[in-house]
């Protein structure tokens, strides 16, 4: 499910940001089907996302599922602020504090995912 997780916000990231470049340059039509391919993997970072943090609730022991739950608020921070970007960048409005929250959200799933919880790549 790591590698899941792994595969599916990468996949995500790299999506995000050629929706992006494509709305920028104004190809709205492809731009919008790399869009629609992406909120796809948003469900599958969600659910990858999801089964992780069900696996630490089931194994309740803190500080750690504290942690975990946090890390998962965050995540789902960021996929609803990709979201936001995209769709405001498309309509051409400011999206800067769109993207200082989604700095903000991604410094802390960084942190606690890759450094504070225990299931790191090699699981
Ligand atoms: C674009 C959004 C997201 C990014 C960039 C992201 C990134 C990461 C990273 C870097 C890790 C650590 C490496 C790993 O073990 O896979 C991780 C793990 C994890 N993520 Fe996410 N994630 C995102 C969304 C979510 C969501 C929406 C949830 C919950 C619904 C979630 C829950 C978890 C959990 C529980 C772990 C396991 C922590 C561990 O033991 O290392 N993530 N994620």
């Amino acid at each position: 499910m790591t590698h899941m997780h792994i595969t599916a916000w990468a996949l995500g990231l790299i999506l995000f940001i050629v929706a992006l470049a494509l709305y920028k340059k104004n190809s709205n039509k492809p731009a919008t089907i790399v869009h629609m391919i992406l909120r796809l993997v948003y469900l599958l970072i969600i659910i990858s996302g999801g089964l992780l943090t069900w696996d630490y609730i089931q194994g309740y022991s803190m500080p750690t599922l504290g942690e975990a739950i946090v890390k998962a608020i965050a995540g789902f921070w960021i996929v609803v602020m990709m979201e936001m970007i995209l769709v405001g960048s498309k309509k051409g409005k400011a999206v800067t504090g769109k993207w200082v929250q989604f700095f903000i959200a991604l410094i802390i799933v960084i942190i606690l995912g890759f450094f504070r919880l225990p299931m790191g790549f090699y699981f």
